[in-house]
């Protein structure tokens, strides 16, 4: 189902933690990019999300977010750099912190090869730390190599176990909007969190 949807479906401040990771193109837009190549056409088969229907994404998490809640979107490096900031306007959600993933890997690239992505961690006001946020062992360049890719944009199962730890206990539903391959599915069963998501498309994983 369309993870909007999903989103209105849940109650105001009831949520501690979603993940979120919106099919965005701006990547490829940037590079210039045909849609030449099995990868890249795989890619592109994904339903898109503009900035306007990730903003809106992130209007509804902040509503259903609980005070002090986070929201951690994976973003490459132009929507870090562009829109960001724009993307939260009007809502409670400040930037409190930043991941780089190292994949461990060279993938595609015009000028340089594109080797991480990156997590901005959101907050919902009012911001802070003390006995919210748990670990003091993530450092904020992670390397982690996946070994079993089931979605073009698996995103790295051991990172985000991590980090749901960090900020919610055994028992807390954890949400994902725009699940793919279902990497916070699994991440969240490992660590005894519930699951609450989905894809627009179907999860040919069975997941
Ligand atoms: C970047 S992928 C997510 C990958 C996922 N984090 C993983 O680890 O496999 C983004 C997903 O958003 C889905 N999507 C696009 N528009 C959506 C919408 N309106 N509602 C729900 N899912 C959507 C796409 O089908 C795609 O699978």
């Amino acid at each position: 189902m369309d993870g909007l949807l999903l989103l209105k479906k849940l109650y105001d401040a009831s949520i501690p933690l979603v993940m979120f990771d919106p099919q965005y193109r701006g990547l490829f837009d940037q590079l210039k990019y045909g849609n030449e190549g099995k990868k890249l056409r795989e890619r592109f088969q994904l339903p898109q999300m503009p900035d306007t229907v990730i903003a809106s994404f992130l209007k509804e998490i902040d509503r259903v977010l609980i005070p002090s809640g986070h929201v951690m979107m994976w973003v490459d490096k132009f929507m870090l750099i562009n829109s960001i900031h724009s993307l939260v306007t009007g809502t409670s959600l400040k930037v409190v912190d930043f991941i780089t993933w190292d994949k461990g890997r060279i993938g595609l690239g015009y000028r340089t090869r594109k080797k991480s992505e990156y997590l901005v961690i959101f907050q919902k006001l009012p911001v802070r730390i003390k006995g919210i946020w748990k670990a003091h062992d993530i450092p904020d360049i992670w390397t982690e190599k996946l070994v079993k890719k089931n979605h073009t944009h698996a995103k790295p199962v051991q990172l985000l176990k991590k980090l749901i730890e960090a900020v919610t206990n055994i028992g807390d539903t954890i949400v994902d909007p725009a699940a793919g391959g279902y990497s916070t599915l699994t991440s969240a069963s490992e660590v005894k969190r519930n699951f609450l998501g989905c894809d627009i498309l179907p999860n040919l994983n069975g997941m």
